[in-house]
């Protein structure tokens, strides 16, 4: 292991459901891999120069190993088809360190919402819960019984019947929603993740059914579709460098501040993992991310330059 990568062997890639691969990464050197908790995610350096990010879905106390599940998805940018059709077992990569966006809080029950291949967080998270005896219940919807992932591993003893597959398109009724959304009660938590219609709905289900936002967890694995903002050019300010850096129209604010060497560290590049969450300690954002929740973009502290732009003229940034 070297700096902040890791280099592991791809020890093991299946297909564990329709159009799914499930890649088991094993260290090069023999050496551990770095602890992780449920919820966590690596980016992955893939074929032709990609780095994707990838949720980590084996139990989280599993040593010497990590077990990532990847959605072809035939329209993407391309990482997932570099995964699919061009690593092969055996073949060193490169991984990033764990890190953690979607964590897992102490609570008295948990519930567990995957839709697609949005099951690989909540899977680790379910196996936590499992491991530690907290309560928990995971539903898991898919379009059809082929693209369920890991029914094996969520079938397992361990689990009892807390994991309940729900075949159809969105929200089917198997799943008693009402139920679910209507009582929150006091000391559960709600995680879901999947994709992002499938999000919304269940996102808009709970705050409609009296859920608060606090006890609401999501990620998502693509940015929502937001209406497209006039991309004015504006400037961003670093506050304390006398730095004034412009923004134009059709540049990110964290290409134009690499472009005046003032390097932002980015990994999504879409606005869902907030790995550029910067401090903004004046104007007013233009926020354009998937990651802030409504309150976070209330307060106007803080923006993801990779894709959020400016609504006044100038930002002034805190590094
Ligand atoms: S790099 Fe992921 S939110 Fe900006």
């Amino acid at each position: 292991m070297s700096g902040d990568w890791i280099s592991v062997r791809l020890a093991d890639k299946r297909l564990v459901a329709e159009d799914v691969a499930a890649l088991l990464l094993e260290p090069a050197d023999g050496t551990a891999l770095p602890p992780f908790a449920a919820g966590a995610h690596v980016d992955v350096e893939l074929p032709g120069g990609l780095v994707r990010q990838y949720s980590l879905c084996n139990a989280p106390g599993d040593p010497g190993r990590y077990e990532l599940g990847v959605l072809l998805d035939r329209q993407g940018r391309g990482g997932s088809r570099a995964v699919h059709e061009q690593l092969a077992v055996g073949q060193a990569i490169r991984i990033g360190r764990p890190r953690n966006l979607f964590p897992l809080v102490p609570a008295e029950h948990s519930v567990l919402l995957a839709g697609g291949i949005g099951i690989t967080p909540i899977l680790a998270m379910a196996e936590q819960l499992a491991a530690d005896g907290a309560g928990f219940e995971l539903h898991y919807f898919v379009r059809s019984p082929e693209r369920a992932a890991f029914v094996d591993r969520l079938a397992a003893p361990r689990f009892g019947d807390r994991c309940r597959l729900h075949v159809g398109d969105r929200i089917p009724p198997s799943f008693d929603a009402p139920a679910l959304f209507d009582a929150p009660r006091a000391g559960h938590h709600l995680y879901v993740c999947g994709p992002n219609a499938f999000m919304d709905a269940v996102l808009d289900g709970a705050r409609a059914g009296g859920w608060p936002d606090d006890r609401l967890h999501s990620e998502r694995f693509a940015a929502a579709a937001l209406p497209a903002g006039d991309d004015r050019p504006f400037e961003i300010e670093v506050e304390g460098s006398g730095a004034i850096v412009a923004v134009a129209p059709g540049q990110s604010a964290a290409e134009a501040l690499a472009a005046a060497g003032i390097c932002i560290p980015l990994s999504c590049e879409q606005g869902i993992c907030g790995t550029c969450l910067t401090t903004v300690v004046g104007g007013v954002p233009d926020h354009r991310d998937s990651y802030l929740s409504d309150a976070e973009r209330a307060a106007n502290d803080c923006f993801t330059p990779c894709c959020s732009r400016a609504a006044t003229p100038r930002l002034v940034i805190q590094l």
